[in-house]
C-alpha cells in the first residue's frame, strides 16, 4: 500500500485528491491547521475506519512550523507528497502580500529542503498556477511560456515553481509543478467568483438574497472542474519522469457569461444593462434581481489572456478535461440549489 501526504487536505483540491487516493488504495495522511472552529467539512465523510485502522490520518501542523513538518514527514515516510497548501486568493494577495509570499513561496522552499534531506526518495507535487504568466503576450500558454506575474500571489507561485525546477535539476528530486488554471466545484471557497455566483443564484431563487455584488464582469478565465484536475495531479506523480505540466481546458468564458449560465440553470434571467460602476439588473417571476458592479472587488492589477494548452498533459499523462466553463457554472448552481 502506497502512502501519500496531502498538505492542504482541508481545501477544495485536497479533499478531492484524498478521495481519489483512498479509492486508489493509498494510505493518506493530511496536515490540518488549528482553527477556532473545525473546518473539516470537506473531508469529514472520508474519516471512516476503526481506531488504528483508518486509511486517512490527520496531523496538526502549519506550513510555517518547519520543525513539526520535518518531524511529521519523517514519521509518515510518504511515497508521494502533494503540496496544495497556501493562501490561494489572488485578490487578497494585494492586501496580505507578506503572508502570501511566506506561505506560497518560502514555505515551499522549506518543504523542498526537508524532502531533500529525507532518507528515501519521495515524489513531490507543487500546486502552481496560471497566475505565474500574468498578462501573457501569446496564448494558449505552455510550461515554456515566459513567467511575468502581475500580483503578489503570482510572484510567490513563480518563485516556488522555479525552485521546484532547480531542485529537480540540481538534486534529482522528483518534483513537479502542475501549472493549473482555474478549477471549480461545489466545494469551492465562497469568496471565489464562481462559488459566489452559484451560491447567490441558489439563494436568490430561494428568496433568501436580493442582490449580487461582483467586480470585473469582463474578466475571462479558463475554467475547469476540480475533480478532473486532481486526476492530473496524481498522474504527474505516476509518470516515468518528473516535469511541469499546464492543466487547463484551453477554452475561456467571462465572469458575465459564467453568471448568466448559473442563473439560467435555476430559471433566472440576468440581463446586463450598461457596464462599469453601475447598477445593472432585470426582472424575474420572483421579483427584482439586481447585479451590482461593486468597485470593492476590483483588483489593483488584473491578470488576463490566460488560456492554457493542455496538449502536453493529454499526450504524456493521458489526461483530458471534460467539464468546461458554462458546464461548471450549471453544475455548481444545481448543487447549491439542491443543498438548500
Ligand atoms: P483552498 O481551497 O484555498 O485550500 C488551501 C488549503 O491550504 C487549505 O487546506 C488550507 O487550510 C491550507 N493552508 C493555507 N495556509 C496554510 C498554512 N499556513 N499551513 C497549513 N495549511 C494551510 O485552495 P484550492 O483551491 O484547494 O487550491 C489548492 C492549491 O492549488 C493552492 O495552493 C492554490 O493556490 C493552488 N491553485 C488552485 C487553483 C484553483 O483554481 N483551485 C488553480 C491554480 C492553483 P485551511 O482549510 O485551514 O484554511
Ligand atoms: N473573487 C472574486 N470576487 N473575483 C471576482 C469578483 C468577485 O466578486 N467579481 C469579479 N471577479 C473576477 C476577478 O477580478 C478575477 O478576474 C476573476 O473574477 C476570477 O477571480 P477568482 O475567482 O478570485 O479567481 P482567480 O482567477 O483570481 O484565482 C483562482 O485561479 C487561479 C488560477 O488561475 C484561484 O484559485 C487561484 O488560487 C488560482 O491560482
Amino acid at each position: 500500500m502506497k502512502t501519500a501526504l496531502i498538505i492542504g487536505i482541508t481545501g477544495q483540491d485536497g479533499s478531492y485528491l484524498a478521495e481519489l487516493l483512498l479509492a486508489e488504495g493509498y494510505r493518506v495522511h493530511g496536515l490540518v491547521r488549528r482553527a477556532s472552529m473545525f473546518n473539516r467539512a470537506r473531508i469529514d465523510p472520508l474519516r471512516a475506519g476503526a481506531p488504528g485502522e483508518e486509511r486517512l490520518v490527520l496531523h496538526y501542523g502549519d506550513l510555517n512550523d518547519r520543525t513539526s513538518l520535518r518531524r511529521m514527514l519523517r514519521k509518515v515516510a510518504p511515497d508521494e507528497i502533494y503540496h496544495l497548501a497556501g493562501q490561494s486568493h489572488v485578490g487578497l494577495s494585494f492586501e496580505i502580500p507578506e503572508v502570501t509570499c511566506e506561505d506560497n513561496a518560502m514555505a515551499t522552499l522549506g518543504l523542498l529542503e526537508v524532502v531533500r534531506d529525507l532518507d528515501r526518495p519521495v515524489r513531490f507535487y507543487h500546486a502552481s498556477s496560471s497566475e505565474i504568466f500574468g498578462v501573457p503576450k501569446a496564448g494558449p500558454q505552455t510550461a515554456a511560456t515566459p513567467v511575468e506575474p502581475v500580483n503578489p500571489y503570482g510572484c510567490a507561485k513563480a518563485f516556488a515553481t522555479q525552485l521546484c525546477r532547480v531542485y529537480r535539476q540540481a538534486y534529482g528530486l522528483f518534483a513537479c509543478s502542475g501549472i493549473a488554471y482555474n478549477h471549480e466545484s461545489p466545494r469551492r471557497g465562497e469568496n471565489f467568483v464562481t462559488r459566489k455566483i452559484s451560491l447567490s443564484a441558489a439563494r436568490i431563487r430561494a428568496g433568501r438574497q436580493e442582490e449580487l455584488h461582483l467586480g470585473n464582469l469582463d474578466a475571462r478565465r479558463d475554467w475547469g472542474y476540480a475533480p478532473e484536475y486532481v486526476q492530473a495531479m496524481w498522474r504527474m506523480l505516476q509518470a516515468g519522469q518528473a516535469d511541469d505540466f499546464v492543466l487547463a481546458t484551453g477554452r475561456t468564458c467571462t465572469v458575465r457569461e459564467f453568471a448568466q449560465a448559473a442563473f439560467a440553470e435555476l430559471g433566472l434571467e440576468l440581463v446586463f444593462e450598461g457596464s462599469g460602476v453601475a447598477e445593472v439588473g432585470r426582472r424575474t417571476d420572483n421579483g427584482r434581481v439586481v447585479l451590482r458592479v461593486d468597485p470593492r472587488y476590483f483588483r489593483p492589477a488584473e491578470s488576463s489572456a490566460l488560456v492554457g494548452d493542455p496538449a502536453a498533459a493529454r499526450e504524456r499523462l493521458g489526461w483530458a478535461p471534460r467539464t468546461v466553463g458554462a458546464d461548471v457554472a450549471r453544475l455548481m448552481a444545481r448543487a447549491d440549489a439542491e443543498a438548500g
